[in-house]
């Protein structure tokens, strides 16, 4: 599998989360997704960024292409190094939620995604990565 240079974007506050949100749609266009897989894209990347600044305070999200078999996608990834998850499974059920949310942000994602993967540890923080490849 190739890949692109990895770009970062740092998730402190509100409007970085708006920040991320465009800056996963432009690169989701330029991959050539469809308005509806941007659609998805997006929506995803804006809960696992809006779980940062809920959860961890702050993080980074990265993104980079891939390239892998014939066919091309979008990875983005989100680094935090917050309190972490202690029940990976619970967190990725519907309606689960420790801050008063709806629990809908993780397992929407995994659905809108083709794959998530959540890698976390109490007291060190929480790494997500998201893929979704492109139909051709
Ligand atoms: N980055 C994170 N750090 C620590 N805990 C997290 C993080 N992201 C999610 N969680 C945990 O997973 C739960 C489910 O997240 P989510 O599905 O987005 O729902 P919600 O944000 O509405 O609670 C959260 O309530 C929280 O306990
Ligand atoms: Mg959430």
């Amino acid at each position: 599998m190739t890949t692109s240079t990895t770009t970062e974007l740092v998730i402190q506050a509100e409007s970085d989360i708006v920040a991320a949100r465009r800056t996963v749609r432009e690169a989701a266009v330029r991959l050539g997704f469809g308005i509806t897989d941007v659609t998805r894209i997006v929506t995803a990347a804006s809960e696992l960024a809006r779980n940062i600044f809920k959860y961890a305070g702050e993080g980074v999200m990265r993104w980079r292409y891939l390239e892998a078999g014939g066919r091309s996608g979008i990875e983005i990834q989100f680094v935090d190094h917050g309190p972490g998850i202690e029940d990976v499974n619970r967190a990725l059920e519907e309606g689960y939620s420790t801050g008063g949310g709806l629990g809908m942000g993780l397992p929407g994602a995994r659905r809108l995604m083709d794959e998530l993967d959540i890698q976390s540890t109490v007291g060190q923080g929480t790494t997500v990565t998201l893929r979704k490849w492109r139909r051709s």
